[in-house]
């Protein structure tokens, strides 16, 4: 549409009209205008052109009206023909047509004369005066195609910078980023996309079972809501690291082909007061649209500690996250089939409000498996790896007490990397037992240079060990002993460790003693003692100390607790309980007495036995390694085949699996 037409009001000036957006105030508005303006103004410097007859056209027509002057028209001979001319003449009636273009510049026609080049003053009237004139009219497009877009276009960049400028300020305010950190983080598997099953986890058997009636409720509600039957909200699972608790729940929900939501504890936590809490509740919310379905807080710990005790002090963004998790349980019904199952190291932190009944009424522990459980679970993971037929899992789980079901896997993963990298098709059981050692104790050090006299004292260090293993009624037999270094250790003892729940004393004053035995050999065969046995003491004090101060096994001290295991999965260590200087006195006489009478049980069973030393000592540098029932046969006086051609080291230089 051509400007003049648009304009269309009594406005005889030829400045553009005023927009109507320019009324309203504010400063984003004043802002956006301005900026809008700006543009706009850039791209409508052509526009400007159009409207003000550029003055070489002005003098083009000014030539071309000197060179032929028209009698009869209202200009004059050699004068420029004005627009006041051509208003006269079009009263006179002697314009026959007119061809008008945007700008205002017209071409007009007469009757009796060569038509005429003006620039008329592009308003309202002007238009108004021709059209009542009667003259045939043309309008022609006035100026650039694009003219619309001047009209349009600041609009278009005011709301713009308009929307650009809420979005930074409501980001500034924090209050619509909440909106976005509220969501919750969880990762949702929809039914039947968890393929992990009950069959995966294995020497868990009581955690099962309990996790078998939830997997029953979830799949038949029904049946227990006929019956009244409240079914656990929540149930914790707890237990060391690596026993298996993710991969429990994970179980779970694949068992009960139900929406699993997946979040760890620390998904919750976020810098802002109040996102945590937001999280948990859109958790909820979205949980109880796909009910029934599992939900599973990873780590629980990171949002569940007792409150009171944060270290920013009172109301802090946890407490808040914990407050909204204690209202979420509290607020579903027994219409909301949801099961919250949550894991975590360290229950004793949780606080007791989350622990209590109608919250997480449950606790599950998965706990470190059993010899059983060990050989289940290595089976397990080895099912898709060629195993030689000379593996023997069961005798790898009774060389692995204390290892949980990660430690396992990550130990036939290290028998597989060792059998990938010496070119074996199957694993072997030299595979399994050196990856148990590499485990336990780092990488092989072969390449480290060791005279004869330091090789000598190690070996009848480790041999004072075996010795005190061998013979005394109540340790640990020997599994294993070596003088080839590994990790930090330059030799080391293996014994073969049985798993038991409780510890009576002589046991634990056993192990004090094997652990003693080699600094006593090294006493005895050189009268002089090394740095080498820095380890054994501080495994000996150690339960010679929990002996002291928690086992209540001390006569002078008398029952009672002098220290606590503040994290019982962790093993994060004795922590003292509160007492006098006294009593600390007695309780470091009590651990020294225990020990010292301990060396000197070793040093009389390493004396007694010493031509058996000697025996034993050469033929174990001459071997380097003397499994467990080689060691008895010397032991017993009796001689090992001979020694066949050594298979190469197993772990040179490098390798795939790092200490
Ligand atoms: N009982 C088990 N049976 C089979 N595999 C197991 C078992 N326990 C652990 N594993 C293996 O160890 C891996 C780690 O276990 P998982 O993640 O469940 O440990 P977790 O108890 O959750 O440890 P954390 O407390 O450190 O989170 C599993 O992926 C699995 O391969
Ligand atoms: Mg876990």
């Amino acid at each position: 549409m051509p400007s003049l037409h648009a304009s269309g009001q009594n406005d005889t000036s030829p400045a553009r009209p005023v927009p109507p957006w320019r009324i309203r105030s504010g400063a984003r508005w004043t802002l956006a205008l301005a900026l809008s303006l700006a543009c706009v103004s850039f791209s409508l410097s052509a526009g400007a052109e159009q409207v003000q007859p550029t003055p070489a056209k002005t003098a083009q027509a000014q030539a071309q009206q000197t060179q032929d002057g028209q009698p009869g028209l209202a200009g004059a001979a050699g004068t420029v023909y004005t627009a006041s001319d051509f208003f006269a003449d079009l009263k006179a009636g002697r314009v026959t047509g007119l061809t008008l273009e945007g700008d205002g510049s017209a071409n007009v026609n007469f009757q009796d004369a060569r038509p005429q080049f003006v620039v008329l003053p592009p308003d309202a009237q002007t238009l108004s005066t021709l059209r009542a004139s009667g003259v045939p009219l043309k309008v022609l497009g006035g100026g650039s195609p694009f003219d619309w877009l001047s009209s349009v276009l600041p609009l278009v960049l005011a709301v713009l910078i308009l929307a650009v400028l809420w979005r930074t300020m409501r980001g500034a305010q924090g209050g619509g980023g909440a909106a976005q950190f509220g969501r919750s983080k969880a990762t949702v598997h929809s039914e039947g996309q968890v393929k992990v099953s009950f069959a995966d986890v294995a020497g868990a058997d009581e955690a099962k079972a309990d996790l078998v009636e939830v997997v029953d409720f979830l799949k038949h509600p029904e049946r227990y809501h006929t019956l009244g039957a409240r079914i656990p909200h929540g149930i914790l699972l707890v237990g060391p690291p690596g026993s298996g608790k993710t991969l429990l729940a994970r179980a779970v929900a694949g068992e009960a082909k139900v929406p699993y939501f997946s979040i760890s504890g620390s998904d919750f936590v976020e810098m802002f007061v109040g996102v945590g809490a937001a999280r948990v509740r859109d958790l909820f919310e979205q949980a109880k649209k796909q009910a029934p379905c599992i939900v599973f807080i990873d780590e629980i710990d990171a949002v569940g500690r007792k409150r009171g005790s944060g270290m920013n002090g009172g109301n802090d963004e946890r407490e808040q996250t914990l407050n909204q998790l204690l209202v979420e349980m509290d607020g579903f019904q027994s219409q909301h089939d949801i099961i919250i199952l949550a894991a975590t190291n360290r229950p004793d932190v949780l606080d007791a409000a989350l622990l209590r009944p109608g919250r997480f009424d449950r606790q599950v522990v998965v706990d470190a498996p059993d010899v059983r459980g060990r050989e289940t679970i290595l089976k397990i993971h080895a099912r898709k790896k060629p195993l030689d037929p000379g593996v023997d899992l069961s005798m790898v789980a009774r060389q692995t007490p204390g290892m949980v079901g990660a430690d396992l896997e990550n130990l036939l993963n290290e028998a597989a990397l060792l059998a990938a990298k010496s070119g074996h098709k199957r694993i072997t059981m030299r595979d399994v037992d050196e990856a148990r050692d590499r485990v336990l104790m780092g990488p092989e050090r072969r390449s480290m240079v060791i005279n004869d006299a330091d090789r000598r004292v190690t070996a009848y260090h480790e041999v004072g060990h075996a010795l005190a293993a061998q013979l005394l009624p109540h340790a640990d037999r020997v599994s294993k002993l070596t003088v080839v270094p590994r990790g930090r250790a330059a030799g080391y003892m293996m014994p073969l460790r049985e798993d038991r729940v409780h510890y009576v004393r002589p046991v634990l004053e056993d192990m004090i003693a094997v652990a003693l035995a080699g600094r006593a050999a090294e006493q005895v065969v050189f009268g002089a003692v090394t740095t080498g046995a820095q380890n054994d003491f501080q495994q000996a004090t150690n339960i010679a100390r929990r002996m002291v101060t928690t086992w209540g096994m001390s006569e002078r001290l008398g029952k009672v607790s002098l220290a606590s295991d503040e994290s019982a999965y962790l093993g994060g260590g004795m922590q003292p309980a509160q007492y006098s200087q006294q009593t600390a006195r007695v309780i470091d006489e009590e651990v020294s007495q225990l020990i010292a009478r301990q060396y000197e049980r070793v040093l009389t069973l390493v004396r007694e036995n010493l031509p058996r030393l000697h025996v034993i000592v050469p033929e174990l540098i001459r071997r380097e390694t003397l499994m467990g029932a080689e060691f008895s046969v010397l032991l017993a006086g009796g001689e090992l085949d001979e020694l066949i051609i050594p298979e190469p080291p197993l772990s040179g230089t490098g390798g795939l699996a790092g200490a």
